[in-house]
């Protein structure tokens, strides 16, 4: 080991100005406020409208804001990765637009695809172009725009996502503090469960997968639901016996906001109390591999140096893992 940690050394978010609130999905839909309430904890999300309008929008508004918030100015980023199942094209990848729109000029860039567990595969993956000493700033942005293949007439998904996102600034550092450990999995035998039928290589866009209505998301939301639960409780339980955190130790769990019966079950498994968890999924719904640099944004000026975050996430693929991070300011 090189003695070299990769530290987040700042934090932004961004999501669009529309709110859809469930009285609003009340009127397109057959469903209620109580029932969206009860089942998944959301209350409204937010929508990116207008013509033209892709996540790389997103995802520009967080990297202008990280740069401004940590003075750092664009051409000093090295390497960014951009985690999203909703680039703007199939190709080229969305972090080469964001790179473009925002300046980084010496920076490459690439997206990377773990749905829901998206960005702490990229954050982990970052770590390393850190911890070997190869990259002194790095980004990492997790930005969705789930509204692009919601069906707002199937009211099975259509309450569960929105869109937004955001991103940390990675630096190394010699201190004790930044990743200090990561467990990542994947089970691929779960596929089928959570995907887009339509418009990959399998399926091509046609006539028929649009009448079919390939290219929205599927869900087997109850199926989903069990391996989601079993699945972030585990990994989570893992890594703090694996680091030999006791649930005093941790001061702060991140989970992915997918559904809050899935965060209450990860936090009592852990023995963490709700007034250590970040939660805001009322507010923003499920934005995919946005929710947790979402979280870490709205927290950020209740995070101390040395505390003890714990992010973890179940998503499509099946992915999920979890991030041991002692926060560096
Ligand atoms: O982020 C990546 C990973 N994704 C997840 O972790 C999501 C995991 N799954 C879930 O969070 C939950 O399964 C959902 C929130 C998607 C659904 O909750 P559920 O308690 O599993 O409900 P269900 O799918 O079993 O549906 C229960 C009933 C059904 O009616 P019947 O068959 O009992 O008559 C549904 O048709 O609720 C009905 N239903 C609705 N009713 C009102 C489904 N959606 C709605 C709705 N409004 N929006």
């Amino acid at each position: 080991m090189s003695g070299i940690k990769a530290a987040i050394t700042g934090v932004h978010g961004w999501v669009p100005e529309y709110v859809l609130t469930n009285a609003e999905l009340e009127k397109l839909v057959d469903t209620s406020d109580e029932w969206i309430t009860t089942r998944s904890g959301i209350k409204e999300r937010r929508i990116l409208k207008g013509e033209g309008q892709g996540t790389s929008v997103i995802g520009a508004e967080v990297v202008k804001g990280l740069l401004e918030k940590t003075g750092t100015k664009p051409e000093e980023i090295e390497l960014l990765i951009v985690s999203t199942v909703t680039p703007d094209y199939a190709f080229p990848a969305t972090a080469n637009i964001i790179a473009d729109k925002t300046g980084l000029k010496n920076a490459w860039s690439y997206d990377l695809n773990a749905a829901c567990s998206g960005f702490l595969y990229a954050l982990t993956t970052a770590a390393k172009f850190i911890e070997t000493g190869t990259h002194k700033k790095v980004m990492v942005i997790g930005a969705e725009k789930m509204s692009m293949m919601v069906d707002y007439t199937d009211r099975a998904t259509c309450v569960l996502f929105g869109d937004g996102g955001g991103g940390i600034l990675l630096e190394p550092t010699t201190e004790d503090v930044g990743i200090i450990d990561s467990i990542h999995y994947t089970d691929g035998s779960g596929r089928q469960y959570l995907y887009q039928q339509g418009g990959g290589s399998v399926k091509p866009a046609s006539y028929e997968t649009v009448a079919n209505k390939e290219h929205y998301i599927h869900q087997e939301g109850q199926s989903v639901f069990k391996f989601a639960v079993k699945g972030m409780a585990d990994v989570s339980v893992e890594i703090m016996e694996k680091n030999g955190l006791t649930s005093d130790d941790v001061t702060w769990l991140v989970p992915h906001q997918a559904n809050l019966r899935i965060i209450d079950a990860t936090a009592r498994r852990m023995g963490i109390d709700k007034n250590k968890v970040m939660i805001n999924i009322q507010k923003y719904g499920n934005t995919t591999t946005g929710t947790i640099p979402l979280c870490l944004w709205e927290w950020e000026d209740q995070l101390k140096k040395g505390d003890n975050v714990i992010l973890s996430a179940f998503g499509g693929g099946f992915t999920w893992g979890s991030i041991y991070v002692k926060w560096a300011y």
